[in-house]
C-alpha cells in the first residue's frame, strides 16, 4: 500500500491595497482663536487672541508668529485693546517643542461696514456671518450673497446662519446693506470662508494582513478627528461589494470570526458624525480569501 502523504498547500491570501494616501496626520497641533470669533473686526476693538494648545504645564510659553515670522514669546492668551489696522496679518503659534499652529488670519478694518465670519471653520460647524456696520452708522436692509445666490438674514437683521457647514461651502461670501437716509447708496463687503476637515479620509486596515480561510479577521476603519472639535462622537459602517454588512456603529471594527472564501471582495468604510451629516468613505480594498486545502501527493 502506497503510504497517502498529505501535503498542506498553504495559499497565500493575497490583499491588495487600492488606497490612496490618506494623511493620516494624528498629530493634535495647536490652534489660533480669537475671542470673540471673528477673523474681521473694525479699528479700535478688543480681542483676546488665545493659543489653543495641549500642554503638561500650566501657562506654557508660547512661541507666537505673525506673517510666517516670529513674533514674540508670550503667554497663551494676550488681548488687544484696541485693534489697528497694523494688527491685521496671518496669526500662529507653537509650544516649544510642539508643531506650529494653522495660519489663522485677523482682518482690521477701518470702513463703514465688514462680513464677520469665525476665524476658523470646520465641516460640520454651525456658522454664523454677522454684516456689522461702524457702530453709530445706520444702515438698513442686509443681505447675503454667495456666488449667483442671495439669502436673507436668518435672524432678520444681520446675521446669516449656516448650519452644518459642507466643504462645497468655502468660497467668497459677501453681504451688501443700505443707506438708511437715502436707500440708494449701497455698502458691502466680501470674506472668503475656509473650511477645515473635521475628519480624515477614512483608510481601510486588516488584521491581520496574511490570513487563510477558517482564520479570524478584523477590519479597522482608521480616521483621525481634529483635537479641536474633540466631542464630536464618529460612528463607522463597513460594506461589501458596495452592500452594509455592518451598519454605523461606535466601534471602528468589523470582525469575521472564521473567514470563508466566499467573503472576498471589495470592502470599504464609511465614517459619519452622529449628529452632523458629515460623511467620508474609504477606498475599496480587495480581499482575496484562498483556501487552507489538501493535495493529495504520491
Ligand atoms: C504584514 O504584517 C507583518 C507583521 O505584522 C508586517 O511586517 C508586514 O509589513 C505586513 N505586510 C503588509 C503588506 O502590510
Ligand atoms: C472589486 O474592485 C475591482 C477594482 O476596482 C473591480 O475590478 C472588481 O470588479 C470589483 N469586484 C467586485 C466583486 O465588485
Ligand atoms: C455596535 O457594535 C457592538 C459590538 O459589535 C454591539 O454590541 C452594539 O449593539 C452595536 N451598536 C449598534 C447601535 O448597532
Amino acid at each position: 500500500m502506497n503510504p497517502v502523504i498529505l501535503c498542506y498547500a498553504t495559499a497565500t491570501l493575497l490583499i491588495l491595497k487600492f488606497m490612496d494616501s490618506a494623511g493620516l496626520g494624528a498629530v493634535a497641533r495647536p490652534e489660533v482663536t480669537f475671542t470673540p470669533n471673528w477673523g474681521k473686526v473694525f479699528t479700535g476693538e478688543s480681542i483676546i487672541i488665545t493659543c489653543v494648545v495641549e500642554s503638561t504645564v500650566e501657562n506654557p510659553i508660547i512661541f507666537w508668529y505673525k506673517n510666517g515670522n516670529q513674533w514674540k514669546i508670550d503667554k497663551q492668551m494676550f488681548t488687544i485693546d484696541y485693534t489697528k489696522i497694523e494688527d491685521t496679518g496671518d496669526y500662529q503659534c507653537r509650544a516649544p517643542t510642539g508643531d506650529v499652529s494653522e495660519i489663522v488670519r485677523l482682518e482690521v478694518a477701518y470702513s463703514y461696514l465688514i462680513l464677520q465670519v469665525p476665524s476658523s471653520v470646520y465641516e460640520g460647524d454651525d456658522v454664523f456671518l454677522r454684516c456689522y456696520s461702524w457702530p453709530g452708522f445706520s444702515l438698513r436692509r442686509t443681505l447675503f450673497y454667495k456666488d449667483q445666490s442671495a439669502f436673507l438674514p436668518s435672524d432678520g437683521g444681520n446675521g446669516l446662519l449656516l448650519s452644518n457647514f459642507k466643504k462645497d461651502m468655502a468660497g467668497k461670501y459677501k453681504c451688501v446693506k443700505k443707506d438708511e437716509q437715502t436707500a440708494i447708496a449701497t455698502y458691502s463687503d466680501e470674506t472668503f470662508i475656509h473650511v477645515r476637515e473635521l475628519f480624515s479620509n477614512p483608510v481601510i486596515e486588516t488584521e491581520p494582513n496574511q490570513t487563510i480561510e477558517g482564520d479570524r479577521m478584523t477590519l479597522t476603519c482608521d480616521t483621525s478627528l481634529t483635537k479641536h472639535r474633540e466631542i464630536t462622537e464618529l460612528l463607522f459602517a463597513f460594506y461589501m461589494n458596495g452592500l452594509k454588512v455592518q451598519s454605523f456603529n461606535s466601534s471602528n471594527k468589523y470582525l469575521i470570526p472564521s473567514i470563508q472564501l466566499e467573503d472576498s471582495g471589495n470592502y470599504s468604510c464609511e465614517v459619519k458624525t452622529s449628529r452632523k451629516n458629515v460623511r467620508k468613505k474609504s477606498q475599496e480594498m480587495n480581499i482575496q480569501v484562498q483556501g487552507k486545502y489538501l493535495v493529495m501527493c504520491h
